[in-house]
């Protein structure tokens, strides 16, 4: 693994895709004992957790399972409460089920809030969340990840479906911003 380059920023390797591939083996099993009987439903956050989710989805081949996505709109607010979100494309009929969301990274954890919120409305048995990295030392809203595959430090992550403006989503590593 080398460093690469996005818009004039220097990224260097993190997390190799042998690890992640590892800890997904992981995840999946302890989602596949956890979800056994209850043929959940894994709810995609696109765009970022798509490569994850396809790996994920794929770990728990020994359990029925579905698989739907969904996208987030950010608006931006006019009162101080700042960015509300919208979820574009849930067309599952959720109640009582087990929805597991899918996210590829919990950061401030305001994401994954609101969108629990929403989905809660939809009365659904369990929600759980999934999540590649989760950085704990970011987190503002009151939100545990079920599944996390690493746990980070606060710094910038790109790769494996992360971005920076849309770009570097198509590397098989994830690396992190250098700090010079
Ligand atoms: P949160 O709402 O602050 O938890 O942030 C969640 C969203 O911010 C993620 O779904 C990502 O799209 C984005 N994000 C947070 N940290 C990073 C990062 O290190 N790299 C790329 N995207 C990030
Ligand atoms: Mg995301």
């Amino acid at each position: 693994m080398k460093q690469v380059t996005y818009e004039g920023l220097t990224f260097e390797p993190y997390i190799p895709k042998s690890e992640i591939d590892a800890r997904i083996a992981e995840l999946g099993k302890e989602i596949s004992r956890d979800c056994a009987d209850k043929k959940p439903l894994f709810l995609v956050v696109l765009n970022g957790a798509f490569a994850f989710a396809s790996d994920l989805f794929r770990a728990c081949e020994d359990i029925d399972a579905e698989i739907s996505f969904i996208r987030l709109q950010s608006y931006e607010g006019t009162s101080s409460t700042g960015h509300v979100k919208e979820v574009l494309g849930l067309h599952d009929d959720i109640e009582n089920r087990t929805v597991i969301i899918v996210e590829d990274i919990v950061d401030t954890g305001n994401t994954i809030y609101n969108l629990m919120n929403t989905l809660r409305q939809h009365r659904p048995a369990d929600i759980r969340i999934a999540t590649l990295l989760f950085k704990p030392d970011a987190l503002v809203r009151p939100v545990k990840p079920d599944y996390v595959g690493f746990n980070i430090p606060t710094k910038f992550i790109i790769g494996y479906g992360l971005d920076l403006n849309g770009l570097a989503r198509n590397l098989n590593d994830i690396y992190v911003l250098k700090e010079d």
